[in-house]
């Protein structure tokens, strides 16, 4: 049997922060506003030289090295995003030349916040039918581009960053499972093309709708997985969320009955990076030693789409 290991991750912050001090120069907002309904203190935004290919490679390059293999052992590359500076070649395609990756397939997924798992779920299904042996997964946001620095109800969220992991296949299990899942309420959160509307391609949100749903289909998915490895969540060393509000966050701590000492939280400094969010912290909790090798992580997402799951690992 082949199993699918993550022996490598990766990260990247750009380096200007946004804090909500920052925030109340552009929008009527409050630090105490922001605190209170989402958890969020600052968050790292690109400047205008930077595009997404360069968190993409930065990222990517830390995972690399982490995993300590050769760049020319990858044999498929996944980008998770929908913010790349190009709609067409993929960021994938951006990536491996950057890398100078000279052949191997390379392609995007766009699942929004849920981007990540999705990623791990093709890449299992890719690692046990034997066709990759070594897989680059990066997912990398630039929310800032899509965002409405005008609208106060969703610039205050956002933040841009990557994370990276080198999945290989393995003799011992790493990878558990995944569980993803969709359901078209494209209404209650989207983006347009800036190629069919020329006033607005910026993020629209029904923040308060989601909010419901987000905790329910993020309970479901856990559920899911946990079912799945016939486990209970006292099973599960840490759980690594999305991190989109601390509130979403602390119900599912609740829910799962998990103290917050063992939930990896990087909401207050990062802000809700979409499909970057999980393996960011992911990255944060393993470099900081809090998450050890043999620990079981939980992981989950829920965006746009939408769409919604889980995947649970022995680090
Ligand atoms: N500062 C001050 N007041 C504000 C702000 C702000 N930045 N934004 C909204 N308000 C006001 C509203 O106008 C409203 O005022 P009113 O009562 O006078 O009408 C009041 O605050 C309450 O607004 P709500 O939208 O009901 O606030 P809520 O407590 O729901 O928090 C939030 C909003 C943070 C967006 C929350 O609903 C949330 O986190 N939702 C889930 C988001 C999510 O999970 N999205 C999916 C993933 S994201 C992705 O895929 C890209």
């Amino acid at each position: 049997m082949v199993y699918t290991k993550i022996i490598g991750t990766g990260s990247y912050l750009p380096e200007k922060i946004l804090t909500n001090a920052d925030l109340e120069k552009i929008v009527e907002t409050s630090d105490e506003w922001i605190t209170e309904r989402t958890g969020i203190k600052e968050r790292h935004i690109l400047d205008s030289s930077q595009v997404l290919s360069d968190m993409t490679e930065a990222a990517a390059k830390r995972a690399i090295e982490a995993a300590g293999i050769n760049k020319d052992e990858i044999d498929l590359i996944i980008v998770a995003t929908i913010s790349s500076e190009f709609i067409t070649p993929s960021a994938a395609c951006i990536l491996q030349q950057k890398l100078g990756i000279k052949s191997c397939p390379a392609f995007d997924i766009s699942a929004a916040c849920t981007g990540f798992i999705y990623g791990l779920n093709i890449a299992d299904l890719y690692i046990k039918s034997r066709t990759a042996k070594c897989i680059l997964l990066v997912a990398s946001e630039a929310l800032s581009k899509l965002t409405d620095w005008t609208d106060r109800s969703t610039c205050v969220l956002f933040g841009d960053g990557a994370g990276a992991v080198v999945l290989k296949a393995d003799n011992h299990p790493g990878l558990r499972s995944t569980y993803i899942c969709a359901e078209s309420h494209h209404e209650l959160l989207y983006a347009k093309s800036c190629l069919y509307v020329d006033n607005s391609k910026y993020i629209e949100m029904k923040g308060n709708e989601l909010f419901k749903l987000a905790v329910m289909k993020l309970s479901e998915s856990v559920q899911k997985v946990l079912d799945q490895n016939k486990i209970s969540s006292n099973e599960v060393d840490w759980l690594v969320p999305h991190q989109a509000n601390l509130r979403i966050i602390t119900a599912m701590s609740k829910k799962l009955n998990m103290p917050m000492e063992r939930v990896i939280l990087t909401i207050q400094e990062h802000g809700n990076t979409s499909a970057a969010s999980v393996p960011l912290a992911l990255d944060v909790g393993i470099r900081d030693g809090r998450i050890k090798r043999g620990d079981t992580v939980l992981m989950e997402a829920f965006g746009a789409g939408l769409t919604w799951g889980a995947a649970l690992i022995d680090y």
